[in-house]
């Protein structure tokens, strides 16, 4: 049986993220021949274009595990309307030198929750605008915006029982994008 080995992103840094609780607990949503890997992008340098030809060990690592990935997940919170740049700092070291993006190619799955009512919606519209130029295809549809409420998450983490049927059928439907668009 193939296995698929999943790059996950996360765009909060944050000890306690919900977000990083998400990713988590959807890779529990996922068959036996997925693995997931959350890349650590916190000690990243910011970008500077003048460090392309000498890259830090953490932007080398963090372009080998992207390289060695069959498919993307991007968990990520909404930081005013946007994404956080945290994300966008590691998007944008994986994408060079010029020429040498690693993202290029990989199918990709967008979900994010946050606690205001549009659950990580223009965060997400905005990385879903990145992804494209970055010549990343990425699941359409369902998409999964998520309040991060009461009951999101059961006692052991994983997803609880009001949300559980929508995030399967997410995971169900990112796993059959994977598959399809995995060279
Ligand atoms: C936020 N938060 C937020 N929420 C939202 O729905 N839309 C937004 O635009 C913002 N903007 C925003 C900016 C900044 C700088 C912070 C710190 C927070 C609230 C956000 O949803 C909340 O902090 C989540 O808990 C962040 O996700 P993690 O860190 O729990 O994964």
């Amino acid at each position: 049986m193939a296995q698929y080995q999943i790059a996950v992103v996360v765009g909060s840094l944050r000890r306690d993220s919900f977000n990083r609780k998400l990713a988590t607990a959807l890779a529990k949503l996922a068959p036996a021949d997925f693995t997931f890997k959350q890349l650590p992008i916190g000690e990243l340098p910011h970008y500077n274009q003048d460090d392309d030809a000498a890259p830090a060990e953490s932007v080398k690592r963090l372009k080998a595990d992207i390289a060695a990935a069959h498919g993307l997940l991007f968990v990520t919170p909404e930081y005013n309307r946007s994404i956080p740049g945290v994300l966008k700092n590691a998007i944008d070291h994986a994408s060079r030198p010029y020429g040498q993006s690693a993202w290029k190619g990989k199918p990709a799955g967008v979900i994010g929750t946050s606690i205001g009512a549009i659950g990580t919606a223009l965060a997400q519209q905005h990385l879903r605008n990145i992804l494209a130029y970055l010549d990343v295809p990425t699941l359409g549809q369902p998409e999964a915006f998520v309040q991060a409420k009461d009951g999101l998450f059961d006692e052991a983490g994983n997803i609880g029982t009001g949300s559980l049927a929508f995030l399967q059928g997410w995971m169900d439907h990112y796993v059959a994008w994977v598959k399809k668009h995995a060279a």
